[in-house]
């Protein structure tokens, strides 16, 4: 196994996300003030929670281990599973409407400067609690039901994924996180 378990990794690239979050709730009150944002870092938001956050990390999840619970028999509808899905659905659909909103405004359409900041505040009220739902409950419960070798395999997928989204992809984005979190003062 490599150093780390499944749910670390997991857990580390929640600590990630978290900043961006931080951000987004900072962007979304500078913009509801009247103030400026650069499209940039709109654009960059954008592209982490497709990239990182979806792609990769809830790819992490959904493609691997969600299907590695079920098969030790956890219920694949309900709760947890179920709803932590229902949950990256809805995220999903935010970041979509954050996504146009930001290329219409970005055109110069400052009537979209509410669909920015609605979408940017549906993202902030879902992350935290969808994130402490997972560390505190599904991780601990993943550590329980999953064998060493179960880790492994689940490892090495992951692997495989960082890979398919590009390693030097993966890690831009980390450091894009920490810079949008120094720069724009937010709490994590
Ligand atoms: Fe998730
Ligand atoms: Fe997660």
């Amino acid at each position: 196994m490599t150093e780390k378990t499944p749910t670390e990794i997991l857990e580390e690239e929640h600590r990630v996300i978290e900043k961006v979050v931080g951000a987004m709730a900072v962007i979304a009150e500078t913009l509801d003030q009247g103030g400026h944002v650069e499209v940039d870092t709109l654009r960059d938001v954008a592209a982490f929670m497709r990239t990182y956050a979806d792609q990769c990390h809830h790819g992490k999840e959904e493609t691997h281990l969600f299907p590695a619970l079920e098969q030790k028999g956890v219920p694949s509808r309900g709760c947890p599973v179920g709803a932590l899905l229902q949950e990256h659905k809805a995220g999903r659909a935010l970041v979509a409407a954050f996504t146009e909103a930001v290329n219409q405004f970005a055109g110069g359409d400052d009537s979209k400067r509410d669909a920015v900041i609605s979408s940017l505040r549906g993202l902030v009220a879902l992350y935290p609690g969808h994130i402490w739902k997972e560390d505190y409950l599904l991780f601990p419960m993943a550590n329980k039901v999953l064998s060493r070798d179960d880790q492994t395999d689940l490892c090495e997928r992951f692997q495989a994924v960082e890979l398919s989204v590009g390693h030097d992809v993966h890690h831009r984005f980390e450091q894009m996180a920490e810079r949008l979190a120094s720069v724009l003062g937010s709490r994590s």
